[in-house]
């Protein structure tokens, strides 16, 4: 979601449900926030992060398990939002016992709520949850798991590029396209693969020499410019933001010559208003939560047992999801941001309004 104002008050943001966990020996102190069950189970990943107070804890559990709601509705699973926080510096804290006490906690939800992986919080971690709790996704490959979720998160973003690219060029290919990709991380470096398969151009960067390295000997070809400033400025047709939140500020807007932007950060729109300013630009800009979900899609599909042909399937349908979002912004002169988020809010009331019919 990019157009959310954080607050810490549960009441005024209408979160379902809001739980504080504690254990104390093993220094556990965590938040679940569910925000919306109306299309099922609230899926969303555990952040692990030293917050500054509980109440910024609180606000980016209040701000994160609203935005997992609309992601899972338009992502077409059939699952509701729901997030969680645990308060604390992972490097210092985090250990097997306090995994397992927080495992309990999901567990005590009674399948309300799954969680998954998020900043702070890996793979391996989950495997330690999941010792708990049968509420749990994001597990390693041995353990029945999905393993690493930006490969369809990779392929979700690219998907969602076809139809902004279909909306503005006609045709859903970036061959002959420039594209740049601002982080070369894994769900980058997939994305570039994609790309450079489909014929486009790719123009790209990173601060982390490793990645630069790792493109320069995998994808020759890829030309590289020192900073984001430097690609936001450079003559490309889709601005891809992979790395991190905040990427479409007041900045960098005005700046950029892309007349499309699709990208796998979270939290592209830096704040509220931004999304107006790339459309008063005519730049199109295709809401992050909608085209990254290919990650959430691809856990998600671990609670039916995982099956990566039917997960690859799902996250295939951005594409149709970003089509008819861009239409529907066209239809009603939004931007594709209001759209979304319209679409998201129809689906939540229209087919979660289907549990008030009676079945025994
Ligand atoms: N991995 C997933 O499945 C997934 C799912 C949904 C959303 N996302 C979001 O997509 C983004 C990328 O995720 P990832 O898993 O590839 O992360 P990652 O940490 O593997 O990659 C991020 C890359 O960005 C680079 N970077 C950081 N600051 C930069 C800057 N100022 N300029 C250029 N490069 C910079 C880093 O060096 C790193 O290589 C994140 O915002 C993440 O929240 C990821």
């Amino acid at each position: 979601m990019g157009v959310f104002a954080s607050t810490d008050d549960p009441v005024s943001t209408g979160h379902e449900q809001v739980v504080f966990c504690q254990d104390k020996q093993s220094g556990l102190k965590a938040i679940i926030g569910i925000y919306s069950t109306a299309l099922g189970p609230a899926l969303g990943g555990t952040r692990f992060y030293p917050y500054a107070s509980e109440d910024d804890a609180l606000a980016d559990v209040l701000d994160l398990s609203r935005g997992m709601a609309y992601k899972n509705a338009l992502a077409g699973l059939d699952l509701g939002g729901g997030k969680a926080v645990i308060w604390g510096d992972p490097e210092q804290i985090k250990s097997e016992a306090l995994l397992r006490a927080y495992g309990r906690f999901v567990e005590s939800l009674g399948g309300r709520y799954y969680t998954a992986c998020d900043v702070g919080t890996y793979v391996a971690d989950m495997d330690v949850v999941a010792r708990e709790t049968r509420y749990v996704t994001g597990r390693s490959v041995e353990h029945g798991g999905a393993g690493d979720s930006s490969i369809l998160t990779a392929w979700g973003v690219f998907q969602g590029m076809r139809a902004a690219a279909e909306h503005v060029w006609g045709t859903p290919s970036l061959r002959g396209r420039r594209v740049g990709v601002a982080g070369l991380g894994k769900v980058g470096k997939y994305l570039t693969g994609h790309l450079l398969e489909d014929g486009a151009e790719v123009v790209a960067t990173d601060v982390n020499p490793k990645a630069l390295a790792w493109v320069r000997s995998n994808h020759p070809q890829v030309t590289l410019v020192d900073d984001s400033s430097a690609l936001v400025a450079a003559d490309i047709d889709v601005y891809a933001p992979c790395a991190l939140g905040g990427a479409l500020n007041d900045d960098t807007v005005p700046a950029l010559r892309a007349k499309v932007v699709t990208g796998a950060a979270n939290n592209q729109l830096a704040h509220p208003g931004i999304e107006k300013l790339l459309a008063d630009r005519g730049i199109l800009y295709t809401p992050d939560y909608v085209v990254n979900a290919g990650g959430v899609i691809q856990v998600a599909d671990e609670i039916e047992g995982f099956n990566f042909d039917r997960a690859k399937l799902r996250a295939t349908r951005i594409y149709d999801t970003t089509r008819e979002i861009l239409h529907l912004a066209d239809a009603e002169g939004v931007p594709p941001a209001v759209a979304a988020d319209r679409l998201a809010e129809r689906r939540m009331a229209d087919v979660g309004r289907l549990r008030a019919i009676h079945l025994r």
